[in-house]
């Protein structure tokens, strides 16, 4: 029987993690089904999982926390961010990685080296990359419109300012995790404060993907070197295949896991 593996969320009629998945099972030949999962109630997310016999599960909006929760066992740096969007299914047990924060890390690997960041935004995505970049000894800053989500931050040992306490310094790489861009024209925050933030850095990094955003543009006009969320959710899918296939992605694999995405094959 074909195994079966899903993607929780809500909504999750627009997720191409399907077509990723699926080009990927095809590529290597493994015998297994990916489908969409519409989970309003995230607190019946674990016993859906099971009571379904999913074989893994990938996990969106809003349902991250709650399945880090609900998980046996947590691994790696998802234990400190306290979310996740990965399930497999092991020796009955349920465990749960983040994929997002090492997906990020190899999406800015083609910026080169990288010592100090700003992150714009402060909710799940925000966390996830902040962790990551943090392990990996970078310098890292986090600017929100709202302050209620800092603490978080404060807690972690990440500098983080709202917009009226913000200290500008000179940041490499700037990235919007907020979802300004994503379904409007906004920035993520305003724009002078923007222009003296990328008129002294070098790379700019949407966490939004399939559109060159407004704050992308902002940022190619200041000279920086620009790229959407395209491989940062191609790659947290790669490392969520690793885990559901137990193998080792290639060059090629991941090629083909880029053409599902983009549907192209
Ligand atoms: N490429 C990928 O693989 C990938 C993966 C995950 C997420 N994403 C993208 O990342 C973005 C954030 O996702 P998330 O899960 O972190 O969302 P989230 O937890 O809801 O957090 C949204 C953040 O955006 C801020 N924000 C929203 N609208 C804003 C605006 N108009 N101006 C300034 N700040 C605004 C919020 O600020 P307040 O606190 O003030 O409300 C909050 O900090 C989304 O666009 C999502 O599509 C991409």
């Amino acid at each position: 029987m074909s195994k079966k593996f899903v993607i929780f969320g809500d909504p999750v009629v627009h997720s191409k993690s399907p077509q990723m998945q699926n080009a990927g099972f095809k590529h290597i030949n493994f015998d297994a089904i990916y489908e969409k999962f519409h989970l309003v109630d995230g607190n019946s997310l674990k016993n859906e999982f099971i009571k379904n016999e999913f074989s893994g599960a990938n996990i969106t909006v809003p349902h991250k926390e709650k399945a880090f929760l609900q998980a046996d066992v947590v691994k790696g740096i998802a234990q400190k961010i306290e979310a996740v969007n990965t399930y497999v299914l092991q020796n009955n047990q349920v465990i749960a990685y983040n994929t997002d924060a090492p997906g990020f890390l190899k999406a800015i690997q083609s910026f080169g080296k990288i010592n100090k960041v700003l992150i714009l935004g402060a909710g799940g995505t925000a966390k996830a990359i902040s962790l990551a970049l943090q392990e990996e000894n970078v310098d890292v800053t986090v600017l929100n419109r709202s302050k209620s989500k800092l603490d978080f931050f404060k807690n972690h040992g990440i500098k983080s300012f709202s917009f009226d306490d913000f200290v500008n310094e000179k940041f490499d790489l700037v990235v919007n995790s907020t979802s300004a861009g994503l379904k409007d024209e906004e920035l993520p925050a305003p724009k002078e404060l923007l222009e003296n933030v990328l008129k002294s850095s070098s790379f700019a990094f949407d966490c939004i993907y399939g559109r060159i955003t407004p704050f992308l543009v902002l940022a190619k006009s200041f000279h920086n070197e620009i790229k959407d969320g395209e491989d940062m959710l191609l790659y947290q899918g790669v490392l969520a295949f690793e885990y559901f296939t137990n193998t080792k992605a290639d060059n090629k694999l991941v090629e083909a896991m880029r053409k599902g995405l983009k549907g192209e094959s």
